[in-house]
């Protein structure tokens, strides 16, 4: 049965945004809506796998069957991922992981100043990177959005984050960007690629799941 290609399989998947507080108030986040890895842990588990999903702070409910873990902080997430990391056959980092934080988070809410303010930022860790890095025998598919050069740009990518797999969408087409129903792929790994067509994120999940199982039989 098509439904049990995923039996026995643990699979963790991050999903949605990473919000980063500048003080109890305000926050740096980005439009990630969490649908394409809502969509995935929903496609997993139907397919039989074991299903952890680390959330972002996201407006979707959980899919049937899947463990949810949720987070807010790129921090969180890394820590939520390196928990569970080692055990799964599986880790897909969806999550559109804010790229930096504030060096100082205010305890108090920040008073309006002059004409110009200026916040320093530092960088947030890599979640997949530090995940590949750390759990050898796990699979890792990471997410690249692109407007150009998509292969060149998704294949350095899959090399310096150590990944097995990278799934690519040109996000300068509106109909399959940030909160879009539908997403279109292409997905590379060290010896191959294949292009998903443009469907829902539902048939994406479970296409790019089964290019996935493909690649981690024995
Ligand atoms: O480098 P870029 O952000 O384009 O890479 C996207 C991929 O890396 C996605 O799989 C995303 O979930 C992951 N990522 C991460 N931690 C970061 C930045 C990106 O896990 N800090």
């Amino acid at each position: 049965l098509p439904e049990q290609l995923l039996s026995g399989k643990k699979i963790a998947i991050t999903a949605g945004p990473t919000r980063e507080a500048l003080d109890p108030v305000r926050y740096i986040s980005n439009h990630s809506s969490g649908k394409m890895g809502f969509a995935l842990a929903a496609e997993a588990a139907r397919m039989g796998a074991e299903v952890t999903l680390i959330s972002g702070p996201v407006n979707l409910p959980t899919p049937a069957g899947c463990q949810r873990v949720d987070v807010t902080s790129a921090q969180q997430m890394l820590d939520a991922a390196l928990a569970v990391a080692t055990e799964q056959d599986v880790f897909i980092g969806c999550a559109a992981v804010a790229d930096y934080r504030a060096a100082n988070v205010a305890s108090q809410k920040m008073k309006k100043q002059g004409e110009q303010l200026s916040i320093e930022l530092v960088k947030n860790p890599d979640i997949i990177a530090t995940v590949a890095a750390q759990s050898e025998a796990t699979f890792v598919v990471g997410f690249a959005a692109e407007t150009q050069q998509v292969e060149q740009y998704a294949r350095s990518k899959l090399a310096a984050k150590g990944l097995d797999m990278i799934a690519a969408n040109d996000v300068s087409n509106s109909s399959i960007g940030f909160n879009a129903d539908d997403n279109a792929l292409t997905v590379f790994w060290p010896n191959g690629q294949q292009a998903i067509a443009q469907a829902s994120k539902q048939q994406v999940a479970a296409q790019l799941l089964q290019l996935i199982q493909q690649q981690i039989q024995p």
